[in-house]
Parts: structure tokens; C-alpha cells; sequence
């Protein structure tokens, strides 16, 4: 069974993406002071991301939960998002922060947002801890980014390879032996 052919290869350290986190969680802060914030996780890869970024905000934060699911085969998402999980909560009128794990072709995101903004939020944002800009199909606008990484495939802090790798506490690229 255990006969990988791939191994993973770190390319941003567990410090360096708990700096950024705290600095974004210091924008957030600083931007909604006097306000809540709503942080609405998309699961799984982003729930690693939204509990550390809560943790280093200092103004009341709300969460919740939505899991969605492209149509299409697993490695070219078609754009069509199926919710497999809705939120808990309405959106109406709270100030709310979509938190995903990595923004890739933009195909998930751009039709997420559209649906959300649909539920009267008083302002919507999206913070994402990575984006790879150059595999972009569908523009989405990104408010919070935490890195821009080259187009790699990445593990940890949420992401997956085949549902493994989550639990990393770093960015890992995962190298496929010759
Ligand atoms: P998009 O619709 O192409 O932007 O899809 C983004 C989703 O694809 C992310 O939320 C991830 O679940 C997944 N994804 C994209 N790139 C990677 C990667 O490098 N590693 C792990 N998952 C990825
Ligand atoms: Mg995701």
C-alpha cells in the first residue's frame, strides 16, 4: 500500500504562514473596528486557515460553515458549485468574510460570491490564505490574500492531496518522482 511515488517538499514555513495570519488578522481588526465580523468557512480545505485567522481578531467574530462541491471530474472544476453543506445562519446584513483555503481557476469562488452576495449581506469580502493568480479562468476579486504562490500543487493548513496532508502545519508542494 505504501508505495508513493511522490514526495512533498516544504515551500512556506510553518512560522512563516503564522506571521501572515496575524498580520492579516490585524488588517481585519483594524478594518471592521467598531463592527462584528461573520467568518463563513468553505470546508474542508479553509477551516485550518479560518481558526487561526479568528484567533488574531480583535473585534466579536461569528462563524459558520458551508461545504459545496464542483460538478465535473475532481481535477477541472466546472463552475457549477453544489452546496453539500449550507450555513447555519442568514447573511442579512452582517458583515461577512468568505475564508477559503486557495483561490486556483477562480471557478468555485466567483459562483460563491454571486450566490452570497444574494443573501443581503451589509458587505462581503473574501480573505484567502493563497492564490495562485496565474491559473486564473474567472476573475474574482480578492480582498485579503495571505500568499501568491507559483502554479504548484500544495498540501497543508487544510489543503489535500487525495484527502491526506491536511493536518500539515506548513505549505508543502507535493513532487511527484521521476
Ligand atoms: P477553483 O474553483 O479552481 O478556484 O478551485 C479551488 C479549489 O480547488 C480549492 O478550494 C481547493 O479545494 C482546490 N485546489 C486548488 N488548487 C489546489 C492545490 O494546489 N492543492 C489542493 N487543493 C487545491
Ligand atoms: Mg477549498
Amino acid at each position: 500500500m505504501e508505495n508513493k511515488n511522490y514526495h512533498i517538499e516544504q515551500m512556506l514555513s510553518e512560522e512563516m504562514v503564522d506571521a501572515k495570519i496575524k498580520e492579516i488578522g490585524e488588517r481585519i481588526s483594524k478594518d471592521y473596528e467598531g463592527k462584528t465580523v461573520h467568518l463563513v468557512c468553505v470546508l474542508k480545505g479553509g477551516s485550518f486557515f479560518m481558526c487561526e485567522l479568528a484567533k488574531r481578531i480583535t473585534v466579536p467574530v461569528s462563524i459558520d460553515f458551508m461545504s459545496v462541491s464542483s460538478y465535473g471530474s475532481s481535477t477541472k472544476s466546472s463552475g457549477v458549485v453544489k452546496i453539500v453543506k449550507d450555513l447555519d445562519e442568514p447573511l442579512t446584513d452582517k458583515n461577512v468574510i468568505v475564508v477559503e483555503d486557495i483561490v486556483d481557476s477562480g471557478r468555485t469562488l466567483s459562483y460563491l460570491m454571486d450566490m452570497l452576495k444574494d443573501r443581503g449581506p451589509a458587505s462581503l469580502k473574501l480573505c484567502t490564505m493563497l492564490d495562485k493568480p496565474s491559473r486564473r479562468v474567472i476573475d474574482v476579486n480578492v480582498d485579503y490574500t495571505g500568499f501568491q504562490i507559483p502554479d504548484e500543487f500544495v498540501v497543508g493548513y487544510g489543503l489535500d492531496y487525495d484527502q491526506l496532508y491536511r493536518n500539515l502545519p506548513y505549505i508543502g508542494v507535493v513532487k511527484f518522482d521521476e
